[in-house]
């Protein structure tokens, strides 16, 4: 059998998203401003925003010169308006302190205001195709079932089984396909109240499947 990352970046090339706007160009600019409107947002909303929102400021000096009042504008109907402070308090701290060049590394990213590990990690895996594992609600709900992790993913216990998964799973190269393509089969195929088992590539030895307890993982917040 093909390694988990093989089967999935087969899928990927042949089912996953391939047209996103931020995939075109994939700038590091534009894959932040991506991943912060995505954090609470699905991306079929995300798509007329960010497009708005990168015409008006297409680069880190364009938004970190704007008022703040300009970029919650770009932003109404979005929420979570705390990103967007958080978004323009970056751009002036990169503008500032690291001379308008995105940090590479993703714990220098995780530093900035509103960048949490796994945000950090899709960055810069998609922006300079960095080996870094991903734990977005997408990933943690495909590992929870593939290797039938129990307890409430948002748990200590939980969290750490599913990132040391995470990383154990993420490929050398291609780490950018490999980081859509888990949010893709997250969002288009193991999705949480129906997933499509049929569809997807690494059914034949995923746990929640095998153990016919999709249904039942992840395992809800407890009351
Ligand atoms: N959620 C967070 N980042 C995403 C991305 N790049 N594609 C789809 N869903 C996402």
């Amino acid at each position: 059998m093909q390694p988990f990352a093989q089967r999935l970046l087969d899928w990927f090339d042949r089912n996953g998203r391939h047209d996103l706007p931020w995939q075109h160009p994939r700038t590091p600019y534009r894959v932040w401003v991506s991943e912060i409107m995505l954090q609470q947002t699905r991306v079929e909303t995300v798509i007329p925003y960010f497009e708005r929102f990168t015409a008006s400021f297409p680069d880190v000096q364009s938004l970190a010169a704007a008022p703040v009042d300009d970029v919650l504008a770009l932003w109404a109907g979005l929420g979570y308006y705390a990103r967007a402070r958080n978004l323009h308090r970056c751009a002036r701290t990169i503008v500032e302190d690291h001379n308008g060049h995105f940090p590479r590394e993703r714990v220098a990213l995780e530093a900035l205001p509103g960048i949490g590990r796994s945000t950090a990690a899709a960055i810069v895996a998609q922006a300079h195709d960095a080996p870094e594992a991903i734990l977005d609600g997408n990933a943690k709900r495909v590992l929870a079932r593939h290797a039938a992790v129990d307890g409430w993913p948002g748990s200590t216990a939980s969290q750490k089984t599913l990132w040391r998964e995470a990383e154990a799973r993420t490929p050398a190269s291609r780490c950018a396909d490999y980081t859509q393509a888990i949010m893709d089969l997250g969002a288009l195929v193991c999705t949480r109240s129906r997933p499509d088992c049929a569809a997807c590539p690494v059914a034949v030895d995923c746990g929640a499947r095998l153990q016919e307890r999709t249904a039942e993982l992840p395992h809800p917040r407890p009351k």
